[in-house]
């Protein structure tokens, strides 16, 4: 979703510095991108498409020591570069991440002051509001004050003033940070916008006014009152960003799990299962768990509900975030709420997280970026190791979320004596071997074959029972995100109530079978499309001998473990297919990695 960056300081190569932090932030996914400089007067360059659209466009021989840059992903009005960013009213410019959702009602008030708009987005209407604030007060940061208490909705803003040299910027409901070198002051949606040039970082609290001139940053509250700026070092080895000889990040992303699954879970069993005890809350208090998210991270909830509920014998609901927040929840005081999150901004989740906290419920964030606003606001943290994820289908991190519930579950059932000491030195010892065996997962080469063999249709379904189903979630909602085939995801024995109508000849079905004492189940229901001439592929861990078109056979492992496997074939399925199609892997059209509006 929309990216931010801005520079304020002693270095004239401030038109390289943004479009470095641009296309650091392409990953967030975005359809066109803009400038602004200053010189003597404040300069626009747009372009729809990619950056280096908009690279072609500069001459990198221009001088100036202050500028702002964004990419846009379009929620009012078309792709097109007057709707894209910056904008520019009257003697403010302005690039913004977010939704003005009470844009209307001020267009209309501006509009009946004479104001006069180019583009069909909110943000002109929120550059055009400081605007007139401005004229009449003729200080910005008071003009920002009336902005903050006009404006319903989300922003994390970049703001340049005709009259003065200073960046300033606000925030509400969309990341923001701002960060520093011994040269100049830089603002972005993400650290990894600036850590080239940057030392170090904070991130903007909300209601707060920063004030960034060329080597002073100042930050002040809705009194005007200064506040104290807390800055930490860059961790600079986070932040690598090459494919390391991989075609794509989601490749590179898929080969990173085993060590992935390894930084997760070691530090929470130093000393087996006792360590992970010690490590994690007391969730025996609980008697009902909620798990909130978006995404591929709803898909991870599905798969913790199904272990929980098996294991631990907690009753656990499972909702995505966006319906979540409206709902009636029926929780009380002995209800944990765990949110799921990557990028531990996604606006649902954290509208559902608040939610929670200020009903006084008990709050867990498993979260993938450090200080992100979740991982800051939860009561509790649990931290995967992921690493920065670029690729927008997400991977290792749905992997390593999935090895936190995982460690959760376990956690919960040991504590409540459901597991004895011969089940727990098997799950120690599959936990110990699970890298080698998720990296033997993705060295085998039949995926190719099978992705052959379907890529060319339309339509791709994907079956299983119990936690297979979650998986099977999983593998539909990938191969939709990358390779735009329609594909859905069903209970195996649901899809004879109705879907079972659009199987024909060559209708490729994914059927996963690992749930122990529902295998034969879901063999029945994969005879049953073969029969009507389906394309039939078997993700398994046992012994299957029936006559399916494709049969991968996974190791078998505890079933607390067994997700972490499953899910290789499914994302590598997807990655070949989407490489036949000739699809932008990396960054699918109109996905946004991080998605900071409703
Ligand atoms: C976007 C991404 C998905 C991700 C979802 C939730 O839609 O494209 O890959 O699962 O957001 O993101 P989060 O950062 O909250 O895990």
């Amino acid at each position: 979703m929309c990216g931010i960056v801005g520079y304020n300081g002693k270095d004239k190569n401030t038109l390289r510095i943004l479009i470095d932090g641009l296309k650091a932030l392409e990953y967030r996914g975005y359809d066109s991108a803009g400038i602004a400089y200053k010189n003597d007067e404040i300069n626009i360059i747009k372009s729809v498409g990619k950056i280096n659209e908009l690279e072609n466009k500069i001459d990198f021989n221009l001088n100036t020591n202050i500028g702002i840059g964004h990419t846009r992903w379009a929620t009012h009005g078309s792709v097109n570069e007057n709707n894209s960013h910056p904008h520019n009213v009257g003697d403010i410019t302005i690039v913004h991440n977010g939704i003005i959702e009470n844009f209307n009602e001020i267009k209309k008030e501006l509009t009946s002051k004479g104001y006069h708009f180019n583009s069909t987005t909110d943000t002109e209407v929120a550059c055009a509001l400081i605007d007139y604030y401005y004229k009449e007060n003729k200080d910005i940061k008071t003009s920002l004050v009336k902005f903050m208490k006009k404006i319903k909705g989300s922003y994390a803003l970049g703001i340049m003033c005709k009259d003065s040299d200073t960046i300033y910027s606000v925030r509400k409901d969309s990341p923001l940070i701002i960060a520093k070198n011994e040269s100049g002051n830089f603002i972005a949606s993400d650290t990894i916008a600036v850590s080239k040039y940057a030392d170090s970082v904070m991130y903007l609290d909300e209601n707060v006014i920063a004030e960034i001139t060329n080597d002073k940053i100042t930050l002040f509250d809705k009194d005007l009152k200064e506040v104290e700026s807390n800055f930490k070092s860059i961790d600079k080895s986070t932040n690598n960003t090459d494919k390391c000889g991989y075609d794509h990040y989601m490749l590179k992303e898929i080969h990173e799990q085993p060590k992935v699954f390894r930084d997760t879970v070691s530090p929470y069993l130093e000393n087996g299962i006792d360590s992970l005890i010690d490590k994690m809350p007391d969730f025996t208090k609980y008697n009902r768990i909620d798990i909130v998210a978006c995404g591929s991270a709803y898909h991870t909830g599905l798969v913790g509900k199904n272990l929980i509920e098996e294991f631990a014998q907690v009753p656990v609901n499972v909702e995505v975030a966006s319906e979540y927040r409206y709902k009636n929840n029926f929780y009380d005081d002995k209800t944990l709420v765990i949110v799921v999150s990557q990028s531990g901004e996604t606006a649902d989740t954290l509208a559902a997280l608040r939610k929670a906290k200020n009903d006084n419920i008990d709050t867990l964030a498993i979260v993938n970026v450090e200080g992100s606003t979740m991982a800051r606001e939860a009561d509790i943290l649990l931290k995967i190791k992921a690493g920065r994820e670029i690729a927008v289908a997400t991977t290792k991190a749905y992997s390593a979320q999935v090895a936190m519930l995982s460690l959760i579950a376990l956690n919960l059932a040991s504590a409540k004596g459901n597991i004895d000491k011969e089940e727990m030195k098997v799950i120690l010892k599959d936990i110990k071997e699970l890298p080698v065996k998720i990296e033997n997962t993705i060295l085998n080469s039949d995926y190719k074959n099978i992705a052959e063999a379907i890529y060319k249709n339309d339509n791709i379904f994907f079956i299983g029972r119990g936690i297979d189903y979650a998986l099977s979630m999983e593998g539909s909602l990938k191969l939709k995100e990358i390779s735009y085939i329609n594909s859905q995801a069903y209970a195996a024995g649901e899809l004879k109530h109705g879907t079972i109508s659009l199987i024909e000849e060559g209708t490729p079905v994914i059927g996963i079978l690992t749930e122990e004492n529902l295998i034969l189940k879901t063999i029945s229901n994969i005879e049953e499309v073969k029969s009507r001439g389906a394309i039939t592929t078997v993700i398994t861990n046992s012994d299957i001998n029936n006559n399916f078109d494709y049969n991968i056979k996974i190791p078998k492992v505890h079933k607390l473990l067994q997700s972490l496997l499953t899910i290789i074939p499914l994302q590598l399925i997807s990655y070949e297919v989407a490489k036949l199609r000739n699809c932008n892997i990396d960054q699918p059209k109109n996905l946004a990695k991080s998605v900071t509006v409703e």
